[in-house]
């Protein structure tokens, strides 16, 4: 690699090449065992070791593959904001509570940015081995097949994924919204990896998804996943997706789930 900026091509085959590493060794550590090595921000919010050796697994292969590069990981922390360059951003396992759990929803999740707009990512799901990658501008795909999104147009017609924080009080508030919803939608389903959601939602698997409480490493590969694959992937009003709230629809779906989202408080709450 020279010091020009890379492809976003480029970037992807270092990111999956690195996933695959990474997933490899999640699985292995899962079948090894696992335990919860520490708690985050509550009690429920666990690190298991397999956490933490992934990360550090994937940063390693990163400063080998690209000295230069900023990291930005779940466990270790690193380069919080978007940096001129390359910055990369990993959750080394989305979905803890399943893996701890042995629940096939669990992924490696790694994206890179470039002057702070993700342009790269890859989701791989480390139970199944499916996945997901795509580039900007250059689509969304599984196994050499390019992704397309729900075209589902009535949102009583939408299966709705959805995720809960770590925070009782936020928990609450989040399922007294998704206690409103579910009465104007097909059906919701709370799977337990944000990634995931996102890169089902992109094949279609599901219609839509919504969460409050996201961090960048839970958003940023599958984010992109879903906008190649058609998704509309904001915040409220017009804000970007972020911590706030996540909403990832079909262009013909995107107006009235963002509609009852508003008006139930969607990222409202603590
Ligand atoms: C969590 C999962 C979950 C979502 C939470 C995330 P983690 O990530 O993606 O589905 O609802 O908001 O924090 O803690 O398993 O990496």
């Amino acid at each position: 690699m020279t010091g020009s900026t890379p492809t976003a091509r480029e970037l992807l085959g270092i990111a999956v090449e690195v996933a695959r590493e990474a997933a490899d060794t999640a699985a292995r550590m899962r079948a090894e065992g696992v335990s919860v090595a520490a708690t985050k921000s509550t009690a429920t919010d666990v690190v298991t070791a397999a956490d933490r050796a992934v990360e550090r697994q994937v940063v390693a292969a990163l400063r080998a593959a690209r000295p230069g590069d900023v990291v930005y990981g779940e466990e270790y922390g690193g380069a919080e904001a978007g940096a001129d360059g390359v910055r990369w951003i990993v959750d080394p396992i989305d979905g803890t509570v399943n893996y701890l759990y042995g629940l096939p929803y669990c992924a490696v999740s790694l994206a890179a940015e470039v002057d702070g707009r993700v342009v790269a990512g890859v989701v791989r799901n480390v139970a199944t081995g499916e996945e997901w990658t795509a580039t900007a501008g250059g689509g969304a795909w599984r196994d050499g097949q390019r992704l397309r999104c729900s075209t589902e147009t009535e949102l009583g017609q939408a299966l709705v994924a959805t995720g809960f924080g770590y925070d009782a009080g936020r928990r609450r508030h989040q399922a007294r919204v998704v206690a409103e919803l579910i009465g104007d939608v097909r059906d919701i389903r709370r799977m337990g990896a944000a990634a995931l959601d996102l890169c089902l939602a992109a094949e279609g698997r599901l219609d839509a998804y919504y969460e409050k409480g996201l961090a960048a490493w839970d958003l940023a590969a599958g984010g992109l996943v879903a906008e190649e694959a058609g998704l509309r992937v904001t915040g409220l009003n017009g804000r970007p997706a972020g911590p706030d709230l996540v909403i990832a629809a079909p262009p013909a779906l995107f107006a009235p789930l963002h509609t009852r989202l508003a008006a139930l408080d969607a990222s409202g709450g603590p």
